[in-house]
């Protein structure tokens, strides 16, 4: 599939970009930063959130599907949240209006359903229950998201995404680890899955401590392969654990992300 990867200068960008050539797909970089070295297919320098640079974009070569990355990947107040996620995600809908392209995949976040008690495996049925204005802005997109798909019959695939690392680093990512390999396995199998309509599936590996279901993503096609417990026996035990399993999201949900909504 000819695909526009935006954020593809980022973490995650920079790996699905590569993961997603090798799996044969033609992959058309945008970001506000120019391309990393290395990278040599097109390239979009523009901002995501300004409808006109994105149908610029769009109109420079034909597209089979979206993977939309770009975005503060952090906490904000909910302005600089609602642009970075919201704003950016229905520019890129509208010119997929445009020039007919009918499938975009959104790196989501946990933190959309964050401040959810830890208690029993959370799946795509949850309720929207943001940690931060980080989170409040994933929930919002996922609206556009379901909006656009309900409006134009696109499909739209949230993929609320964990902890996208190398390895775990703490107790918690023993349940929200992403490996690389995994995470390209999941915005492959979102980018070709056979009519999905709109679908929230969990962006960890098939962690055996996962605190998210897998089931969505595998209705996807998305088989996960690696596992954080293989590394549980390097992860110290820190003074903040404690705190940091009491609701899903983690650090996002404690005292110390409380801020007002502006600056
Ligand atoms: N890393 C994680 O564990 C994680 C977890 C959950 C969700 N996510 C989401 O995944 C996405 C990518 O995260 P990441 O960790 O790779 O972040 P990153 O900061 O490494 O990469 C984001 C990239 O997006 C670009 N960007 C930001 N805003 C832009 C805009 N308006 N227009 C064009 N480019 C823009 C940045 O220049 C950067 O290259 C983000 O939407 C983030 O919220 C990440």
């Amino acid at each position: 599939m000819k695909v526009l990867v935006t954020g593809a200068a980022g973490s995650i960008g920079q790996v699905v970009t590569l993961g997603l050539i090798d799996r044969g797909h033609h992959v058309i970089g945008l970001d506000r930063l120019p391309a990393p070295d290395g990278f040599e297919g097109t390239w979009h320098t523009a901002d995501c959130a300004d409808p006109d640079a994105v149908l610029d974009a769009f109109a420079a070569q034909p597209l089979d599907g979206v993977v939309h990355l770009a975005g503060h990947p952090d906490e904000a107040s909910l302005g600089d949240a609602l642009t970075s996620h919201v704003v950016t995600t229905a520019a890129l809908l509208d010119a997929m209006g445009a020039h007919e392209v009918s499938r975009i995949v959104f790196a989501s976040s946990n933190h959309a359903v964050g401040r959810t008690p830890r208690r029993d495996l959370i799946s795509d049925d949850a309720l929207p229950r943001p940690d931060t204005f980080y989170g409040v802005g994933k929930v919002a997109a996922e609206a556009v998201l379901q909006m656009y798909v309900d409006r134009y019959g696109i499909d739209a695939i949230a993929c609320r995404i964990g902890s996208f690392l190398p390895e775990p680093i703490t107790r918690r990512h023993l349940a929200t680890w992403l490996s690389h390999d995994d995470c390209v396995r999941m915005v492959h199998a979102a980018l070709t899955a056979t009519a999905p309509g709109y679908a929230v599936v969990y962006g960890i590996s098939a962690n055996t401590e996962a605190w998210w279901d897998l089931e969505p993503g595998r209705r996807i096609g998305y088989q996960p392969q690696d596992d954080a417990a293989a590394f549980a026996d390097r992860l110290p035990e820190r003074p903040e654990d404690e705190a940091e399993a009491a609701h899903v999201g983690g650090p996002f949900a404690t005292e110390a992300f409380h801020r007002p909504a502006f600056d």
